[in-house]
């Protein structure tokens, strides 16, 4: 949600800094700012806006050796440059970055005012800059350490004292803090993009745990003090994956490299011999895949519309039941937790909170669950008992394309291993892994037709409002679809399933008001005719996504190759990602980074 990063070593840090930042504005982008300490003084640079804005206004003497900087998406308090982080206490020797909420901050900013402190922001986090230079302590982690044992909420955090230039002092409680490390310089981020450039190697603090981080060493402890010990991984990304290469936006890029990102999602989980999915990180036997009853999805945004792709296939070929809910609906409704439920965590980012806390839920009540998930290393990827990666490398784009695509093609595959335990025979085996192997070419196929669906979005962004209809396996797609243009172009879009249009929305069908409408050519294709045809006779406008030309039924068309009809759903969402990326770009949008939207939401 909002980004941190610091450096301590023999370059300039200001540098450094501020191109951390500008990786990691995917995280948040309305405000940013910068502190260092040189010759024994803090100096604090930070404002509302982009990080090019700070990079613009950026002082001249700025620099330093050590610093933290911060990109915000604002919880507490409007974007604005008094809110924007870092915050320092009221001697300006500690400056803090956060991620994460404070939940207890309204309370103790009351009580440290009524001790004559005052306060020049209406953040949580700059309570915790005064509570850390009110410590009387040997040293700065103990300070931290102190402090944070006075506050409850969920943090990563990174302080800065100008009295000890030489240190960064980490903590991490439900928010994630990465230390990289370098070749006599160290850097600390939330998130591996910050760190790619610099650093060699990376190690991931623990809930609980704090750091010292100084050029050459870093230390790590409990709460309570206790040493821990840490393990460092050699740090896989490269730099130009969190660059935009030739494109204009990390959306087109990534939509373009989704044949890619399937076939690393596919990658040696194509099993011939048993026509079945080779799955190593589920942590499950067969006899307790066996033994499942149902399965359970839960996930947010795309993650969730992804769900709900794969309960589709897991119900068609697992022949289990499956459905897929929202995770924050899920973690408040005290669901029951049956232990003949598999559940099935679905996250790009790893990180979304709502997410990461029905996962602990269910832990908690001895639920066992599989995570779907993109960043290695992440919260839930930690938190649940195993899973799958995708390995679709890095998502900046805040809409996500890519790790969407990918995730229902790791359901695919968890379906097919689970049908394998069942009911499904080899024959059917044989006939997804084959279709399976041939989807990173149909997805290239797919999403070719630029020009065509550059026509499209300009008609679409002309509309006021739109529909997105699907039945059944076209249902989820339909809800993504919409989903990416609301997110991308602000043009209002709503899914509906098909046969709804008559309970309802249909009273709101005229020219004005374009259906985009999910065709594919399966056993429900003279359902989703009829529907086109109740819509024609009200005088509404159609756009098929199809496999086969529909006639006067429809008066556009996009054709998508055709898979075997479980997997169609895999395929039928793509060019609706690049309709929803024209709309916008005709309609001028900030396609990376819309308005209101973040591309992890690690808070509530
Ligand atoms: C945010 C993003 C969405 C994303 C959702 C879930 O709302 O803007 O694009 O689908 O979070 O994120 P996750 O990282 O859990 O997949």
């Amino acid at each position: 949600m909002c980004g941190i990063v610091g450096y301590v070593g023999r370059q300039d840090a200001v540098p450094v800094l501020l191109e951390g930042l500008a990786r990691l504005e995917y995280r948040g982008y309305d405000s940013a700012g910068i502190a260092v300490v040189r010759n024994g003084t803090l100096r604090v640079h930070k404002r509302a806006g982009k990080v090019r804005d700070l990079a613009a206004s950026m002082p001249k003497r700025l620099s330093g050796q050590v610093g933290i900087a911060h990109t915000r998406w604002a919880t507490h308090g409007q974007p604005s440059d008094a809110n924007a982080h870092p915050h320092v206490d009221m001697a300006n020797r500690i400056a803090v970055v956060h991620n994460g909420m404070i939940e207890d901050s309204a309370l103790l900013r009351e009580r440290l005012r009524a001790e004559g402190v005052q306060f020049s922001s209406e953040t949580d986090t700059e309570l915790l800059a005064h509570l850390i230079a009110r410590e009387d302590a040997d040293d700065l982690e103990e300070a931290v350490r102190r402090a944070l044992r006075r506050v409850h909420g969920a943090y990563g955090i990174a302080v800065l004292d100008a009295t000890a230039p030489d240190r960064i002092v980490l903590a991490r409680n439900g928010s994630p803090v990465l230390i990289g490390i370098g070749d006599h310089q160290m850097l600390c981020a939330s998130d591996m993009a910050a760190l790619v450039r610099h650093a060699q190697q990376v190690v991931h603090l623990e809930d609980g745990e704090l750091a010292t981080v100084t050029a050459e060493s870093f230390s790590t402890a409990t709460l309570d003090a206790r040493p821990t010990v840490k393990t460092a991984t050699t740090l896989e990304s490269a730099a130009s994956d969190y660059e935009r290469g030739g494109f204009e936006h990390f959306m087109l890029k990534e939509i373009s490299e989704q044949p890619q990102a399937i076939d690393a999602t596919l990658r040696g989980r194509l099993d011939a011999r048993l026509a079945t999915a080779r799955l190593g990180g589920l942590n499950l036997t067969a006899r307790e895949l066996r033994a499942f009853r149902r399965v359970h999805v839960i996930a947010c945004g795309s993650a969730l519309y992804a769900g709900m792709v794969g309960a589709g296939m897991l119900e068609s070929l697992a022949r289990i039941p499956a459905a897929a809910e929202s995770a924050a609906e899920f973690r408040y409704r005290n669901a029951v937790i049956e232990p003949e439920t598999l559940y099935v965590a679905v996250s790009q980012s790893g990180e979304t909170a709502d997410t990461l806390a029905a996962v602990e839920e269910i832990a908690r009540k001895g639920g066992r669950v599989l995570g779907v998930v993109n960043v290695p290393g992440s919260s839930i990827a930690r938190a649940v008992d195993g899973g799958i990666y995708l390995h679709a490398g890095p998502e900046l784009s805040v809409a996500s394309t890519k790790a969407f695509t990918s995730m229902t093609v790791a359901f695919a595959l968890l379906a097919l291993h689970l049908g394998r335990l069942r009911d499904l025979g080899p024959a059917d085996g044989q006939r997804l892994l084959s279709a399976l192997a041939k989807l990173p070419d149909k997805a290239a196929e797919a999403l070719a037709a630029h020009d065509e669906l550059k026509q499209l979005a300009a008609w679409i962004a002309s509309a006021q409002s739109s529909f997105f209809i699907g039945r059944v396996r076209g249902y989820p797609v339909a809800l993504e679809g919409a989903q990416k243009l609301k997110e991308v172009s602000y043009v209002h879009a709503e899914a509906y399933p098909a046969a709804e249009l008559k309970h309802g929305p249909l009273a709101l069908i005229s020219p004005e008001l374009p259906t985009v409408a999910i065709v594919p050519d399966d056993e429900l294709l003279e359902k989703n005719l009829a529907s086109l045809e109740q819509i024609h006779s009200r005088g509404g406008e159609v756009l098929a996504v199809a496999h086969r030309q529909l006639g006067t039924l429809a008066d556009r068309l996009i054709l998508v190759p055709k898979s075997e009809p479980e997997l169609d759903p895999i395929l039928l969402g793509l060019p609706l990602q690049l309709l929803a990326y024209y709309a916008a770009a005709a309609l001028g949008r900030d396609i990376d980074q819309p308005r209101n939207l973040a591309k992890s939401v690690t808070v509530e």
